[in-house]
């Protein structure tokens, strides 16, 4: 059961947005999702709360830094994907989640390109990578970005932070009025009315693009961390 964290140090970067777009999402498709709340402003709390929660999500609305770890483990066993959402803010419970996951996700504005809560973060991860003396796989996801914006440029950011060893999700998440609805709507972009929101195809294309993209991401790892473990075993 992976475990999926959404952290950047700086507020309004687009975590709670990406980690509800990614839990509804797999529901979508058949998957359970335990959905932990770990910020105390509770956004995903009150939209569990709003009409149409899809069935298969649980929101674990109460965690602190001392339980994260021990709540996380209690629900490996029976939910197929553990996704947590963190604050826009680096302290001890961020560090807990973080080094328990099997991915971090590091969501940064990618109009305004600033990069510096995520780079705290990505520091924060190196410093834990070295205190837990193992990788933690890790990768940032533009957010918000125009939906004017050429690939070419997006290619030219992807290649900049790729260049500084950072690894960056081909698939950024647009800026869609269907996104900031489901605050207001409840559920997922499945459960949204057609025609009640523009572009709501085109959100949907891209919360599925962005969903597949991290799925095949944590199947390469899983397939990465077998084939060690056998070689490993081998030798
Ligand atoms: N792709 C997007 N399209 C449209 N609106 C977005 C998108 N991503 C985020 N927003 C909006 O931007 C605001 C901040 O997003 P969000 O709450 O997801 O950020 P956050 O990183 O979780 O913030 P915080 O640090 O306060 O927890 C919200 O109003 C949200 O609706
Ligand atoms: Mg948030």
């Amino acid at each position: 059961m992976p475990v999926i964290s959404f952290a950047n140090a700086k507020g309004g970067a687009g975590k709670t947005t990406a980690a509800l777009l990614l839990a509804t999402e797999l529901v979508n498709r058949g998957s359970t999702v335990t959905l932990f709340d770990a910020d105390p402003q509770k956004w995903l709390s009150r939209w569990a709360e709003l009409p149409n929660l899809p069935r298969g999500i649980t929101v674990v609305s109460e965690t602190s830094a001392s339980s994260i770890v021990s709540q996380i483990q209690d629900a490996h066993g029976s939910t197929d994907y553990i996704i947590v959402d963190l604050e826009g803010t680096e302290n001890l419970l961020v560090a807990n989640a973080v080094s328990i996951s099997d991915l971090v996700i590091v969501p940064i504005q990618g109009s305004a390109m600033d990069a510096r809560g995520g780079a705290k973060i990505l520091g924060l991860i190196n410093k834990l990578q070295k205190i837990v003396q193992k990788d933690i796989n890790h990768c940032v996801l533009l957010t918000r970005t125009s939906p004017l914006v050429k690939t070419r440029a997006m290619k030219t950011v992807h290649d900049r932070l790729a260049a500084n060893g950072v690894k960056v999700l081909i698939t950024p998440l647009v800026e869609r009025a269907a996104f900031r609805d489901l605050f207001d709507f409840g559920g997922g972009l499945a459960q949204l009315p057609e025609g009640a929101v523009s572009n709501l195809d085109k959100a949907r294309q891209n919360a599925a693009a962005y969903t597949s993209e991290i799925r095949n991401l944590l199947l390469s790892a899983t397939s990465r961390q077998r084939w060690t473990q056998k070689h490993k075993a081998a030798s």
